[in-house]
């Protein structure tokens, strides 16, 4: 198996895309530490796999090292990091306030920060490892109603490019995937919190995909496997759009 034995660590694995990858990793061989606030649901799908569920709030520091701490006493060195916790607050930018830019600033581009703070300096010391860090096509293209959010993925995609420069030297990779609409509840919070326009958003971005359909968390899971395993040995610093082609670079 592709990633027998090779211990990885998925936040925000409780839901969607995080629960299909921490899967398909498990699935090629892979030990798998869930880390998400919602932590009954990361022990929930920790269990399916034989895994390590913990809480992990990506914003807090202390807590990424504890949890850094628990999960490579427990599993064993993190060779597998795959930054996927993230979140959406959906509204006009002229409808959002500073606790909204916080908020979602936090957890989709310093939450990415805080966990490879505390993963990427033993994986640069091993001289092995493997990033994936979950952007989004709004982070290229931009997206109505998620100006904060996509201001945050494009943030990702930058420190995703310079970190696979600074670690190149210690054979750690870093990559990016960019998933359009896929269908999970964060997709889905969008006509839950702006109604009908909501609904609208989100058929525009899959009127917007070349494929003209959304996708589902196991096709961007297979995406991330790829990047995380020595399949995807000659690249890093990329972004691999899993869009249905709703970006063409
Ligand atoms: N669904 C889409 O259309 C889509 C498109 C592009 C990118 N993405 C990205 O994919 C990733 C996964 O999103 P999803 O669609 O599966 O959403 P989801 O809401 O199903 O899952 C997100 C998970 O992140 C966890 N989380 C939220 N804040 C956290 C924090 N502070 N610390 C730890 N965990 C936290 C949640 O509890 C949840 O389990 C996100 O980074 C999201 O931005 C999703």
């Amino acid at each position: 198996m592709r990633l027998e034995g090779r211990v990885a660590l998925v936040t925000g694995g409780a839901s969607g895309i995080g629960a299909a990858t921490a899967r398909r990793l498990a699935a090629e061989g892979a030990r798998v530490a869930i880390g998400d606030v919602d932590d009954e649901g990361a022990r929930d799908v920790a269990a399916e796999l034989d895994g390590l569920g913990l809480a992990l709030d990506v914003r807090d520091s202390r807590s990424a090292r504890q949890a850094v701490e628990r999960i490579e006493g427990e599993l064993g060195a993190i060779e597998i990091l795959v930054n996927n916790a993230g979140t959406d607050r959906f509204a006009f930018f002229v409808n959002t306030d500073p606790d909204l830019w916080e908020h979602v600033l936090s957890v989709n581009l310093y939450g990415v920060l805080v966990v490879t703070h505390a993963v990427l300096p033993g994986m640069q010391e091993r001289r092995s490892g493997a990033i994936v860090n979950v952007s989004s096509e709004a982070g290229r293209v931009g997206s109505q109603g998620s100006s904060i959010y996509s201001a945050a993925k494009a943030g990702v995609i930058g420190f995703t490019e310079a970190i696979a420069r600074e670690s190149a030297r210690f054979r750690v990779r870093a990559n990016a995937v960019a998933p359009g609409p896929i269908e999970t509840p964060l997709l889905n919070a969008a006509p839950e919190i702006l109604g009908e326009l909501g609904e609208r958003l989100k058929q525009g971005m899959i009127n917007a995909t070349a494929l003209g359909r959304s996708g589902s968390p196991e096709e961007v899971a297979a995406a991330i496997a790829f990047l995380a395993s020595d399949d995807a040995s000659y690249i890093t610093g990329q972004t691999l759009g899993v869009s249905g082609g709703l970006s063409m670079w």
